[in-house]
Order: C-alpha cells, then structure tokens, then sequence
C-alpha cells in the first residue's frame, strides 16, 4: 500500500503577509508553507502506509513539471526547490510491483515528461494495456505506469482534452483498485480519482488538498470530503469538482474531530509507545455515550434493521493480523454473551462454508484501517453468498464501511506505529459492546450479567493506567529477558488470542523468535524447544483458567523456562519468576494482561534499537492480496 498526497492553493504566499528573509511568505499564527514543504510534510505524515520509496512532481510556470523520486524513506528524499510551484503531488511507496528502485519510485511520467501520477492500488489489467501501449517508452516495472502512457494517447488523440477528461476516459479502461493523483504542465489543476483505494479531498481557504489520509493535511483544514469509489475530481485553489460517470456531484463536507496532535508523537521515542500509553483515553472514547450501566444495554450507533441481530444463527468474524485476534477474543464473547455459536477465520482464507445460512449468519470484519484486501476479499464472499454483513472499524470513509450492511467505529484515533496496539483493545471493547448488544436483543443475555460485562468495560481505562504505571517493572523484565533465544507466550480461554498478539507484537517489532500457544498445547509438542533459554510468558487471570495454565507454566518452568506472569489482582502464583499485576475488570483482564505483553515487545526491541514504528518488511495497511 502506498500514501498520496496533492496540494494546490495559496497557503503562505497571501499578498497581505509579509515576505519572510528567505523571500518566502509568513502567514501570522499558521507556518510558512510553500508547496514543497506541504507535499513534504504531508509524506512523513503518510509514511507509515508504506515507506520503501517516496517521490514528488511540482508544477510552476518557470519550471513546468519538475518530478523527484527515489528508493528510501522519505526524509531521503531531495526535494527539489521549486519557488513558484503552484501546485504538487507526492508518493509514498509500498512494492507491490517491481523491487523499490528509484526507477520504480512515484510518480511516473509519459513519454515526453507532459503528465505526472502517483498512485496508490494495483492496475489489475497493466499487462494487457501495456501491450496495446507497446509504442510507448516504458521506464519502470510497476503496474502504474500504464496510467500516465495512457492519458499521453488520450490528450494526442484529442488535443481539445484536457487533463480532466484525459483522466475520465482513462479511468474507464483501467481494472482493480486505485487511488490516483494526476497534474500535467499545461494544467493548472490537480485531477484524481478513486476506486477501492482511500482517497480524502481536504477544503482549506484558498488551498485544496487530497491525501490517502487526512492526517496528511490536518495542520491546514479539518474540512474534507470523501470521494466514493468512481469518484473523478478536480482540486484548484479555491474549491473541488467532483464527477461520476462524467457528471458533476455533490459530496458532502465533514469537519474532522482529531486534534493533530493526536496524529503526532507527543514527546514519546516512538509512536508504539505514545499508542500504548494512549490506551486509558481511546478506550474511553471507544466507550463514550455507548453504554446504559443501569439498564445493562449498550448503543453503539449502529442502526440494524428491526430483528436484524435476533434470529442470527452463528456469527463469522473475518479479520487478519491482530484484528484476527481481536477476533478470536471476541468470538468466544458471543457464544459467551449472545448465545451464537460463532467462528474466527483468517480473512484469506475465508469461505461462508457448506451446511451454512448464510441469510442467517452475520459476519463481522474486524480492521483497524478498513482496506485491508484480504478482509475486503472476505466481506465480498460473505456478501456475494447473501450473508449480514458488519465491519468494525477506526477509519470513517474506509471502503470497508462501503461494503458492508452496518459499520461500528472503534473511535480509538490515529494508529501510526506499524504495529497494532490501541486498536486492539478498542476493536475487543467494541465487539465486546456488540456482544452484549446481540446478547440482549435474542434475550440470550439478562440486565444482570448485561450489567456486569459493561462495569468490566468501563473499568478497563483504569485498570490499564494501572498497568501503564507500572511500566518499569516490566522495562526491568525486558532488560533481564529480552536476550533470550525464544519467547512462548500461553493462555486459555480468553488468554489464547492475548498469547497470540503477545507473542505478534514480540516478533514484529523485535524480529525475535516468539510463538503464542493454547497453554493445554504445550505438553503436545512446543515443550520440547523448551529450555532455560525460552521465557513463558502467562496470561494467569480471569476469563483465562489461570490455575489450569499455570499449571502447564509449572511443566515448562521444571524444564528450565523462566516463567513471566500476568496475574489477577487476589491471586498467588509464589513460584513465577516475574509477576505482574492485573486489576480486577472480569472477563477483559486479558484484555489488561496485553498491555503487559505490549510493553515487553517494546522494551525488547527498544534495547535492541530496532526500527519501532516502521519494522522491516512491514506495512500498516497491506491493501493487496
Ligand atoms: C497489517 C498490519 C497489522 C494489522 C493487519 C490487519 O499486517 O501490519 O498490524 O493487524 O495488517 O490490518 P487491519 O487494518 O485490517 O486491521
């Protein structure tokens, strides 16, 4: 996957503001911004959606079109000084196709330099359009260069086109997902268009912004639009228009709540960290306004049909990566609270199965970003067989909220650290929330237990800022552990989706060996790569059979393990050789016990000085299949 970005306007260059001594303009109380510096900026802002390569073209009328591009993260980049550009667009890469090389690197031009794209998605039919392009000098092994061949045949074939219609007569041959960001010398507009790839128009005074992701221009305007898929627009200083199929359309205006700080890393090392320590305030967003604790209901904005949730059979979640786990830790909460049996498949590999009903199984996709390809490949199947479909989601304007019947928000802000960790737990609060929702309509849950679950959730910010507070401790276990050969992290229950993130969020971002096993598990095969030199590390609380898993903890303790334990607050285990303490929350003290896993995985590979928020060969949002 890759971030885009595109800027035209006036920001900083207003003639009533006074020229600053590098003959650049200040506006009071808003930075100095050239078009550079905006396009620039909005790139680091992205970089988290893919960072192999990064590129920009500008447009000036001294210059024409000035292109930049090369293999590397983006502060790598040169960034070419082009005072009177008016207008820019920027790329940062995720390969997809091709290795990253600089050749490789957005944007990609025409033959004669005239048109410059950048593009986020993949051109499913580019080998058959290159054949059909064969007079055409290619450059690169990308996908994407088929897109900027193909508007040079559209603006010689008529030259009364301009670079808008170009890249509507383009957009119909193209098959598969994009987002496109296109500019061309002889125009003094940015054109996109979007199809099954995010795309967010920005509308500040005099400046117009288009982005994967409006943490790319949040410091200019909080008022954007999403485009929806077909979607083709032209950005100019002072206003947007949006087309589809040909047409002109209005898309609302929405204004973004994210403070930008919020988006940046507020004096943490890393994003990961600041993301974990944000746990107790995103949760408590995660739960605002959502739970009735006296009448044992919950609302979570979600506007089901009458009877939609009441005579569901069995619940599917679909999901990948940690959102997977998220939604293993809540299957087992609806067949807990809603009394439906329910499953948890690997996105990928998701098939609504034979014996199924599908008009009577509700499958819920669980990611964070909402475009992940294989979880949208998942929704499609699900609703192509006729199944309910719901997402939960952070990202508002995702295509997964297009796809599917209903959407619940996780609410818990931005994530930029490649490794999940505030997401998680919202993702399990909310589907928590959903359980209990499910729970009640079927009248499979009563007020009573209703009650119970949400004071366990409204407990958790607390019960986190518990554990965030004793983060020395295990910055202490890290420092004594963190050089072992291998980690195996164990649950039951609710603790076997914890044993798995645990351990995921280890190997993420410390490239260590770690596996997450169903504690029971142990003694069928995993015991044997047990040595002194292999920590356990335990999830020994509620929900999690703590004194059954402790007992498989005790089988690999006598065959030398160190054994780290996260334990309820009231329980004794006196023979680990790490405790940490667990509040007291019930049935999401797992959920408590992850916050533990996640800052030993950052404590570890911060001590081994590994690239925290960016981890090697890792994207946020891998939006290919
Ligand atoms: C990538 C990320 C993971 C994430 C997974 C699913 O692999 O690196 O952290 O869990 O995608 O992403 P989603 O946005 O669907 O939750």
């Amino acid at each position: 996957m890759c971030g885009i970005i595109g800027y035209i306007g006036a920001i900083g260059t207003d003639s009533d503001d006074e020229l600053d001594t590098d003959g650049g303009a200040a506006v009071s109380g808003a930075p100095t911004a050239s078009v550079g510096d905006i396009v620039h900026e909005g790139l680091r802002n992205l970089e988290y959606r893919g960072y192999d390569s990064a590129g920009v073209a500008f447009v000036g009328p001294t210059d024409g079109l000035t292109v930049a591009k090369r293999s590397g993260k983006v502060d790598g980049l040169l960034v070419p000084d082009v005072p009177d550009a008016t207008h820019g667009i920027g790329h940062t890469r995720w390969s997809t196709h091709g290795p990253p090389t600089d050749a490789n690197a957005h944007p990609h031009t025409d033959c004669v330099g005239d048109v410059a794209i950048v593009h986020n998605g993949i051109v499913e039919n580019h080998e058959t359009l290159k054949r059909e392009l064969s007079d055409h000098e290619f450059t690169s092994e990308t996908d994407t260069e088929v897109i900027p061949h193909l508007l040079e045949e559209m603006l010689a074939e008529d030259t009364d086109a301009d670079l808008l219609t170009a890249v509507q007569r383009v957009e119909d041959r193209l098959e598969g997902s994009y987002a496109i960001c296109a500019v061309r010398e002889a125009d003094d507009r940015i054109v996109v268009a979007r199809r099954g790839s995010p795309l967010v128009v920005g509308r500040g005074e005099n400046a117009s912004f288009v982005a994967s992701d409006v943490t790319a221009f949040l410091e200019y305007t909080r008022d954007v639009t999403y485009l929806e898929d077909g979607d083709v627009a032209a950005l100019e200083p002072d206003g947007v228009s949006v087309y589809h199929d040909g047409e002109p359309v209005e898309r609302g205006v929405e204004t973004v709540t994210w403070e930008a700080d919020a988006a940046e890393k507020g004096g943490y090392d890393h994003y990961m960290r600041k993301e974990i320590h944000e746990q107790p305030e995103s949760l408590r967003q995660t739960l605002a306004g959502r739970l009735d604790l006296d009448a044992g209901t919950v609302d979570l904005d979600v506007s089901f049909p009458p009877g939609y949730l009441a005579d569901v059979e069995e619940i599917q979640v679909v999901a990948c990566g940690t959102s997977n786990y998220a939604g293993r830790y809540a299957a087992r909460l609806f067949e807990e609270l809603s009394g439906v049996r329910a499953t948890v498949e690997i996105a990928s590999e998701y098939d609504v199965g034979a014996g199924r009903t599908p008009d009577r199984t509700l499958v819920v996709a669980v990611t964070q970003s909402g475009e992940t390809a294989d979880t949208l490949g998942a929704v499609r199947r699900a609703n192509a067989a006729g199944a309910r479909t719901v997402a939960v989601t952070n990202t508002l304007g995702s295509t997964v909220t297009r796809e599917v019947n209903e959407t619940a928000f996780i609410r818990a802000g931005p994530e930029i650290g490649v490794a999940a960790t505030k997401t998680f737990a919202s993702q399990v609060a909310t589907l928590a929330m959903l359980a209990v929702a499910i729970g009640r309509e079927r009248g499979a849950l009563g007020a009573a237990d209703a009650r119970t679950v949400l004071q366990n959730l409204s407990g958790l910010p607390g019960a986190i800022q518990q554990v965030l507070d004793a983060e020395a401790t295990v910055r202490e276990a890290a420092k004594e552990y963190g050089d072992s050969e291998a980690f195996f992290f164990v649950g039951r229950d609710l603790g076997v989706p914890v044993a798995l993130e645990g351990a995921l969020k280890l190997k993420e971002i410390s490239y260590d060996h770690a596996e997450g096993f169903a504690a029971g598990e142990l003694k069928h095969g995993p015991l044997a790569l047990v040595t002194p030199e292999t920590p356990v590390l335990a999830v020994l609380t509620e929900g999690a059979c703590a004194d059954e898993t402790m007992n498989n903890v005790t089988e690999a303790q006598t065959r030398g393990a160190p054994a780290l334990g996260c334990v309820s607050s009231g329980r004794e285990y006196d023979t680990l050789d790490a405790a940490f303490s667990v509040p007291d929350v019930g049935i999401v003290e797992p959920l408590v016990a992850n916050v533990y896993f996640q800052l030993f995985a950052y404590h570890v590979a911060n001590q081994k000085g590994r690239s925290i928020d960016k981890p090697r060969n890792l994207a946020k949002s891998v939006t290919v299949e």
